[in-house]
Protein backbone atom coordinates (compact mmCIF):
# COMPACT_ATOMS: atom_id res chain seq x y z
CA UNK A 1 0.00 0.00 0.00
CA UNK A 2 1.24 3.69 -0.90
CA UNK A 3 1.25 6.23 1.63
CA UNK A 4 0.37 8.96 -1.16
CA UNK A 5 -3.09 9.21 -2.29
CA UNK A 6 -3.67 7.77 -5.49
CA UNK A 7 -5.58 9.75 -8.25
CA UNK A 8 -6.69 8.91 -11.78
CA UNK A 9 -7.05 11.63 -14.52
CA UNK A 10 -8.49 10.97 -17.86
CA UNK A 11 -6.80 12.51 -20.80
CA UNK A 12 -3.91 13.57 -18.92
CA UNK A 13 -1.39 13.01 -21.78
CA UNK A 14 -1.60 16.30 -22.68
CA UNK A 15 -3.14 20.05 -21.91
CA UNK A 16 -5.09 20.75 -19.21
CA UNK A 17 -5.21 17.48 -17.72
CA UNK A 18 -1.39 16.46 -17.75
CA UNK A 19 -0.71 20.10 -16.21
CA UNK A 20 -3.34 18.82 -13.61
CA UNK A 21 -1.11 15.46 -12.73
CA UNK A 22 1.97 18.10 -12.49
CA UNK A 23 0.31 19.95 -9.44
CA UNK A 24 -0.70 16.92 -8.09
CA UNK A 25 2.24 15.03 -8.13
CA UNK A 26 4.09 18.42 -6.53
CA UNK A 27 1.38 18.22 -3.95
CA UNK A 28 2.50 14.42 -3.07
CA UNK A 29 0.15 12.25 -5.47
CA UNK A 30 0.80 9.30 -7.09
CA UNK A 31 -0.71 9.82 -10.29
CA UNK A 32 -2.47 7.73 -12.84
CA UNK A 33 -2.17 9.01 -16.21
CA UNK A 34 -5.15 8.20 -18.35
CA UNK A 35 -4.63 7.79 -22.17
CA UNK A 36 -6.00 6.10 -25.30
CA UNK A 37 -2.66 5.83 -27.03
CA UNK A 38 -0.02 3.94 -24.87
CA UNK A 39 3.21 5.54 -26.37
CA UNK A 40 1.71 9.51 -25.79
CA UNK A 41 0.70 8.18 -21.99
CA UNK A 42 4.07 6.98 -21.33
CA UNK A 43 5.81 10.11 -22.71
CA UNK A 44 3.68 12.39 -20.37
CA UNK A 45 4.06 10.05 -17.57
CA UNK A 46 8.12 9.51 -17.99
CA UNK A 47 8.21 13.48 -18.43
CA UNK A 48 6.35 13.45 -14.88
CA UNK A 49 9.01 11.30 -12.89
CA UNK A 50 8.10 8.19 -10.57
CA UNK A 51 5.11 9.08 -9.09
CA UNK A 52 3.42 9.44 -12.90
CA UNK A 53 2.21 5.62 -14.30
CA UNK A 54 0.07 5.57 -17.86
CA UNK A 55 -2.94 3.58 -17.63
CA UNK A 56 -5.19 2.99 -20.56
CA UNK A 57 -8.12 4.68 -20.47
CA UNK A 58 -10.01 5.16 -23.91
CA UNK A 59 -13.17 6.93 -23.28
CA UNK A 60 -15.10 5.03 -25.99
CA UNK A 61 -14.18 1.74 -24.84
CA UNK A 62 -15.69 0.72 -21.60
CA UNK A 63 -13.63 -2.52 -21.70
CA UNK A 64 -10.67 -0.01 -20.77
CA UNK A 65 -12.50 1.47 -17.84
CA UNK A 66 -12.97 -2.00 -16.06
CA UNK A 67 -9.68 -3.23 -17.02
CA UNK A 68 -8.26 0.13 -15.11
CA UNK A 69 -10.15 -0.38 -12.14
CA UNK A 70 -9.36 -4.04 -11.87
CA UNK A 71 -5.49 -2.75 -11.69
CA UNK A 72 -5.57 0.23 -9.37
CA UNK A 73 -8.14 -2.42 -7.40
CA UNK A 74 -5.10 -5.09 -7.71
CA UNK A 75 -2.37 -2.09 -6.85
CA UNK A 76 -3.77 -0.02 -4.41
CA UNK A 77 -7.28 -1.15 -3.15
CA UNK A 78 -8.79 2.33 -3.60
CA UNK A 79 -9.04 5.14 -5.54
CA UNK A 80 -8.83 8.85 -3.78
CA UNK A 81 -9.39 11.29 -6.19
CA UNK A 82 -10.89 10.95 -10.24
CA UNK A 83 -10.67 13.44 -11.99
CA UNK A 84 -12.79 13.44 -15.41
CA UNK A 85 -10.57 15.80 -17.36
CA UNK A 86 -10.95 13.91 -21.06
CA UNK A 87 -13.16 16.00 -23.78
CA UNK A 88 -13.70 16.66 -27.05
CA UNK A 89 -15.26 19.47 -28.71
CA UNK A 90 -15.86 18.44 -32.88
CA UNK A 91 -18.93 20.88 -33.19
CA UNK A 92 -17.61 24.15 -31.85
CA UNK A 93 -17.87 26.54 -34.23
CA UNK A 94 -20.82 24.89 -35.71
CA UNK A 95 -24.36 25.94 -35.62
CA UNK A 96 -27.14 23.53 -33.57
CA UNK A 97 -29.15 23.34 -37.06
CA UNK A 98 -26.44 22.52 -38.98
CA UNK A 99 -23.42 20.42 -36.72
CA UNK A 100 -23.79 17.08 -38.41
CA UNK A 101 -25.27 14.41 -35.77
CA UNK A 102 -22.58 12.42 -35.75
CA UNK A 103 -20.49 15.11 -34.06
CA UNK A 104 -23.13 15.76 -31.79
CA UNK A 105 -23.05 12.13 -30.68
CA UNK A 106 -18.97 11.71 -30.48
CA UNK A 107 -19.47 14.56 -28.14
CA UNK A 108 -22.03 12.67 -25.82
CA UNK A 109 -20.27 9.58 -25.82
CA UNK A 110 -17.04 10.87 -24.68
CA UNK A 111 -17.96 13.77 -22.66
CA UNK A 112 -20.69 12.40 -20.75
CA UNK A 113 -21.07 8.50 -21.25
CA UNK A 114 -17.51 7.91 -21.51
CA UNK A 115 -17.54 10.28 -17.86
CA UNK A 116 -20.36 8.49 -16.77
CA UNK A 117 -19.19 4.59 -17.24
CA UNK A 118 -15.91 5.60 -16.02
CA UNK A 119 -16.88 7.09 -13.15
CA UNK A 120 -19.50 4.32 -11.99
CA UNK A 121 -16.66 1.74 -12.51
CA UNK A 122 -14.11 3.95 -9.75
CA UNK A 123 -17.16 4.72 -7.74
CA UNK A 124 -16.48 1.07 -5.20
CA UNK A 125 -12.82 2.21 -5.13
CA UNK A 126 -13.74 5.79 -4.06
CA UNK A 127 -15.79 4.56 -1.26
CA UNK A 128 -13.04 3.03 0.15
CA UNK A 129 -10.82 6.00 0.20
CA UNK A 130 -11.12 7.95 3.47
CA UNK A 131 -12.47 10.72 1.36
CA UNK A 132 -12.94 10.29 -1.91
CA UNK A 133 -12.97 13.39 -4.89
CA UNK A 134 -14.32 13.47 -8.11
CA UNK A 135 -13.76 16.67 -10.37
CA UNK A 136 -15.76 16.92 -13.64
CA UNK A 137 -14.55 19.21 -15.79
CA UNK A 138 -17.34 20.46 -17.79
CA UNK A 139 -17.01 23.88 -18.86
CA UNK A 140 -18.74 27.54 -19.06
CA UNK A 141 -20.24 27.04 -22.20
CA UNK A 142 -22.33 24.08 -20.62
CA UNK A 143 -23.94 26.97 -18.54
CA UNK A 144 -28.07 26.77 -19.37
CA UNK A 145 -28.22 30.58 -17.58
CA UNK A 146 -25.39 31.77 -20.05
CA UNK A 147 -26.77 29.96 -23.34
CA UNK A 148 -29.92 30.85 -22.58
CA UNK A 149 -29.17 35.09 -22.40
CA UNK A 150 -29.23 36.30 -25.77
CA UNK A 151 -26.91 39.20 -24.44
CA UNK A 152 -24.07 37.05 -23.40
CA UNK A 153 -21.53 36.99 -25.74
CA UNK A 154 -19.97 33.41 -26.64
CA UNK A 155 -18.73 34.21 -30.27
CA UNK A 156 -18.81 31.56 -31.98
CA UNK A 157 -18.96 29.24 -29.04
CA UNK A 158 -22.61 28.41 -29.20
CA UNK A 159 -22.62 24.69 -30.47
CA UNK A 160 -25.02 22.00 -29.25
CA UNK A 161 -22.49 19.22 -29.04
CA UNK A 162 -20.31 20.87 -26.85
CA UNK A 163 -22.23 22.98 -24.63
CA UNK A 164 -25.15 20.38 -24.60
CA UNK A 165 -22.74 17.66 -23.29
CA UNK A 166 -21.24 19.70 -20.89
CA UNK A 167 -24.27 21.01 -19.53
CA UNK A 168 -25.10 17.21 -18.86
CA UNK A 169 -21.74 16.79 -17.40
CA UNK A 170 -23.14 19.63 -14.58
CA UNK A 171 -26.29 17.56 -13.99
CA UNK A 172 -24.35 14.62 -13.48
CA UNK A 173 -22.49 16.16 -10.54
CA UNK A 174 -25.30 17.95 -8.98
CA UNK A 175 -27.50 14.35 -9.26
CA UNK A 176 -24.24 11.99 -8.28
CA UNK A 177 -23.06 14.87 -5.40
CA UNK A 178 -26.96 14.43 -4.09
CA UNK A 179 -26.71 10.78 -4.01
CA UNK A 180 -23.28 10.62 -2.41
CA UNK A 181 -24.15 13.42 0.19
CA UNK A 182 -23.95 11.06 3.63
CA UNK A 183 -20.61 10.03 2.52
CA UNK A 184 -16.72 11.10 2.00
CA UNK A 185 -16.97 11.35 -1.58
CA UNK A 186 -17.10 14.71 -3.38
CA UNK A 187 -18.71 15.82 -6.70
CA UNK A 188 -17.77 19.72 -7.78
CA UNK A 189 -17.44 21.01 -11.73
CA UNK A 190 -14.94 22.60 -12.82
CA UNK A 191 -14.61 25.27 -15.80
CA UNK A 192 -10.78 25.58 -16.25
CA UNK A 193 -11.19 29.35 -17.88
CA UNK A 194 -10.53 29.63 -21.41
CA UNK A 195 -7.32 27.92 -21.64
CA UNK A 196 -3.99 27.35 -23.94
CA UNK A 197 -4.51 24.06 -25.77
CA UNK A 198 -5.00 21.79 -28.38
CA UNK A 199 -9.28 22.25 -27.76
CA UNK A 200 -9.15 26.16 -26.44
CA UNK A 201 -6.63 27.49 -29.08
CA UNK A 202 -3.81 30.06 -29.30
CA UNK A 203 -6.17 33.02 -28.80
CA UNK A 204 -7.10 31.35 -25.39
CA UNK A 205 -5.76 33.90 -22.60
CA UNK A 206 -4.58 31.69 -19.91
CA UNK A 207 -1.95 28.76 -19.96
CA UNK A 208 -2.20 25.31 -18.90
CA UNK A 209 -0.59 26.51 -15.03
CA UNK A 210 -3.77 28.94 -14.43
CA UNK A 211 -6.40 26.33 -15.99
CA UNK A 212 -5.29 23.33 -14.34
CA UNK A 213 -5.91 25.21 -10.95
CA UNK A 214 -9.83 24.81 -10.93
CA UNK A 215 -9.16 21.35 -11.14
CA UNK A 216 -6.17 20.78 -8.55
CA UNK A 217 -8.27 23.06 -5.75
CA UNK A 218 -11.44 20.64 -6.08
CA UNK A 219 -9.28 17.56 -5.90
CA UNK A 220 -7.58 18.83 -2.74
CA UNK A 221 -11.03 20.37 -0.79
CA UNK A 222 -10.92 19.72 2.60
CA UNK A 223 -14.07 17.71 4.69
CA UNK A 224 -15.59 20.54 5.00
CA UNK A 225 -15.17 22.01 1.05
CA UNK A 226 -18.45 21.91 -1.27
CA UNK A 227 -19.63 19.37 -2.86
CA UNK A 228 -22.29 19.49 -6.05
CA UNK A 229 -20.78 22.84 -7.46
CA UNK A 230 -19.81 24.10 -10.32
CA UNK A 231 -16.47 26.54 -10.08
CA UNK A 232 -13.80 28.78 -11.52
CA UNK A 233 -11.18 28.97 -9.56
CA UNK A 234 -13.00 29.39 -6.62
CA UNK A 235 -15.66 31.06 -7.47
CA UNK A 236 -19.29 29.75 -7.80
CA UNK A 237 -20.35 29.78 -11.26
CA UNK A 238 -24.00 29.76 -12.55
CA UNK A 239 -25.88 26.48 -14.04
N1 LIG B 1 -9.01 24.62 -23.17
C1 LIG B 1 -10.07 25.30 -22.79
O1 LIG B 1 -10.17 26.51 -23.00
C2 LIG B 1 -11.19 24.61 -22.04
C3 LIG B 1 -12.25 25.39 -21.57
C4 LIG B 1 -13.28 24.77 -20.87
C5 LIG B 1 -13.24 23.41 -20.64
N2 LIG B 1 -12.20 22.67 -21.13
C6 LIG B 1 -12.21 21.23 -20.86
O2 LIG B 1 -10.98 20.85 -20.28
C7 LIG B 1 -10.73 19.46 -20.57
C8 LIG B 1 -9.31 19.30 -21.10
O3 LIG B 1 -9.24 19.98 -22.35
P1 LIG B 1 -7.90 20.60 -22.95
O4 LIG B 1 -8.17 22.00 -23.26
O5 LIG B 1 -6.73 20.23 -22.13
O6 LIG B 1 -7.88 19.84 -24.37
P2 LIG B 1 -6.79 18.93 -25.11
O7 LIG B 1 -5.43 19.51 -24.96
O8 LIG B 1 -7.34 18.71 -26.46
O9 LIG B 1 -6.81 17.58 -24.26
C9 LIG B 1 -7.93 16.74 -24.28
C10 LIG B 1 -7.54 15.41 -23.68
O10 LIG B 1 -8.67 14.53 -23.74
C11 LIG B 1 -8.24 13.32 -24.36
N3 LIG B 1 -9.31 12.61 -25.04
C12 LIG B 1 -10.19 13.08 -25.95
N4 LIG B 1 -10.98 12.08 -26.37
C13 LIG B 1 -10.58 10.95 -25.71
C14 LIG B 1 -10.98 9.60 -25.73
N5 LIG B 1 -11.99 9.16 -26.51
N6 LIG B 1 -10.35 8.73 -24.91
C15 LIG B 1 -9.34 9.13 -24.12
N7 LIG B 1 -8.89 10.38 -24.07
C16 LIG B 1 -9.52 11.28 -24.86
C17 LIG B 1 -7.16 13.75 -25.33
O11 LIG B 1 -6.40 12.63 -25.75
P3 LIG B 1 -5.73 12.56 -27.21
O12 LIG B 1 -4.43 13.32 -27.11
O13 LIG B 1 -5.55 11.09 -27.42
O14 LIG B 1 -6.68 13.19 -28.18
C18 LIG B 1 -6.41 14.72 -24.45
O15 LIG B 1 -5.58 14.04 -23.57
C19 LIG B 1 -11.81 19.03 -21.56
O16 LIG B 1 -12.84 18.34 -20.89
C20 LIG B 1 -12.34 20.35 -22.09
O17 LIG B 1 -13.68 20.28 -22.55
C21 LIG B 1 -11.17 23.23 -21.81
Amino acid sequence: MSESKIALISGANKGIGLETARQLIAKGYEVYIGARREAEGQAAAAKLGPKAHYIHLDMSNPDTFIAAAQKLEQLHGLLDLLVNNAGIGPDNGMKPSEAPIELIRDSFNTNVFGLVELTQRMLPLLRKSAGGRIVNVASILGSLTLNSDPNTDLGDWRSFGYNGSKAAVNMFTATLAFELRNTKIKVNSAHPGWVKTDLGGDAAPLDVTEGAQTSVWLATLPEDGPTGGFFFKQDRLPW
